[in-house]
């Protein structure tokens, strides 16, 4: 039996991949490279001494999908797949909306032929927009402000549609607050292509030289310094909390929705001297206008995490930072050309 990863070859894919084989487990990973490098699999493979059977595939075909279900015991799916990038999602709606919803419907009508029951949805807390309070519960209101946004609370909704009218079915949404850092080997990591639109890998990318200065986007915000305030976690410890999620659809049906967040909050002030203070490096920034649509802050409440899935995050702020150094400075471009 094994774990279907689609997207698996992505930033979060990739380390989850390499804690599910760490783990003893069998998986399959369905991707189609379009915001992936081919040549994460071998770093997976580099890892963890076992080389995971790969579909170069778009998830988004039924005759593509069918195959890998068929070839394939597959008893529960962590589903990553999908374009994220929020300011593309603004400029091109309907191809964020086609990809990412059929993507999720395509999977759940091949799951259901087939018999596979659990699945583990990569969710975003962009579903909660711009938060009354923080720090943020599974309960707050949600309401998107752009349409890579929707389509995660769209495809929670499906999830959950789905759920309701099959009782065996199994839904844990896991709703990422801001991930970053990288494997300790410095084999994989965060590689966005052309500018970075998030704060770490721009950050990294003035450390090892590529930019020259990190733009800070607005210091008057309602936080203690003025810069947006955002939940980092180590992808590391975000990869664990999916496969606690995986054991809990495994034993529960319905639909469960899960902050993955440390709850603690930091301004990009902070990120700039913990970065500093872990690599020993200069940051220059310079304060520039406010980014369209960015709230002043963001941060979870991960009880639930803890007490539905006995996950706590358990790495710190300047690890993150350590850890994306390591993979920067050793992969200075990345993994090179996409395909
Ligand atoms: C963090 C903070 C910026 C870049 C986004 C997506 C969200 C999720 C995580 C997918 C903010 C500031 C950033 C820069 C800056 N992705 N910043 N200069 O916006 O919280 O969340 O990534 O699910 O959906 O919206 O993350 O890293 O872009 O920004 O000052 O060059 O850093 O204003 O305060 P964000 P981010």
């Amino acid at each position: 039996m094994a774990v279907l990863l689609t997207g698996g070859a992505g930033y979060i894919g990739s380390h989850t991949a390499v804690e599910l084989i760490s783990d003893g487990r069998s998986i399959v990973i369905a991707d189609n490279f379009s915001n992936s490098s081919p040549g994460v699999i071998d770093r997976i493979e580099k890892i963890t001494g076992r080389r995971p059977k790969v579909y170069d595939i778009d998830v988004c075909s039924p005759e593509a999908l069918e195959k890998v279900f068929s070839e394939n015991e597959i008893d529960s799916v962590v589903h990553f797949a999908g374009f994220k990038a929020v300011g593309e999602s603004v400029a091109k709606p309907l191809m964020y909306y086609e990809n990412n919803l059929y993507a999720t419907i395509n999977l759940l009508k091949t799951m259901k032929r087939h018999g596979t029951r659990r699945i583990v949805f990569s969710s975003s807390a962009t579903v909660y927009g711009n938060p009354k309070t923080v720090p943020i519960r599974e309960d707050a209101d949600r309401y998107c402000t752009n349409p890579y946004g929707w389509t995660k609370y769209m495809s929670e909704q499906i999830l959950t549609d789905a759920a309701n009218a099959d009782p065996e079915l199994s839904v844990v949404l896991l709703r990422y607050f801001n991930p970053i850092g990288a494997h300790k080997s410095g084999l994989i990591g965060d590689d966005p292509s052309g500018i970075p639109n998030n704060l770490l890998p721009y950050i990294t990318q003035v450390a090892v030289g590529r930019r020259e200065f990190l733009g800070v986007f607005g210091n008057d915000y309602n936080t203690h310094d003025g810069t947006g305030v955002r939940d980092y976690i180590h992808v590391v410890d975000l990869a664990k909390g999916h496969l606690k999620a995986i054991d809990y659809a495994m034993n529960n049906s319905g639909v469960l929705a899960v902050n993955l967040g440390t709850g603690i909050g930091y301004s990009v002030l902070d990120i700039v001297k913990a970065f500093e203070s872990a690599t020993g490096l200069h940051i220059p920034y310079r304060i520039q206008q406010r980014r369209s649509g960015d709230i002043d802050a963001c941060f979870a409440d991960p009880a639930a995490a803890l007490e539905k899935l006995g996950w706590k995050a358990s790495l710190g702020i300047e690890e993150m930072c350590a850890s994306a150094w390591n993979w920067q400075k050793n992969n200075p471009y990345g993994y090179g050309e996409k395909k």
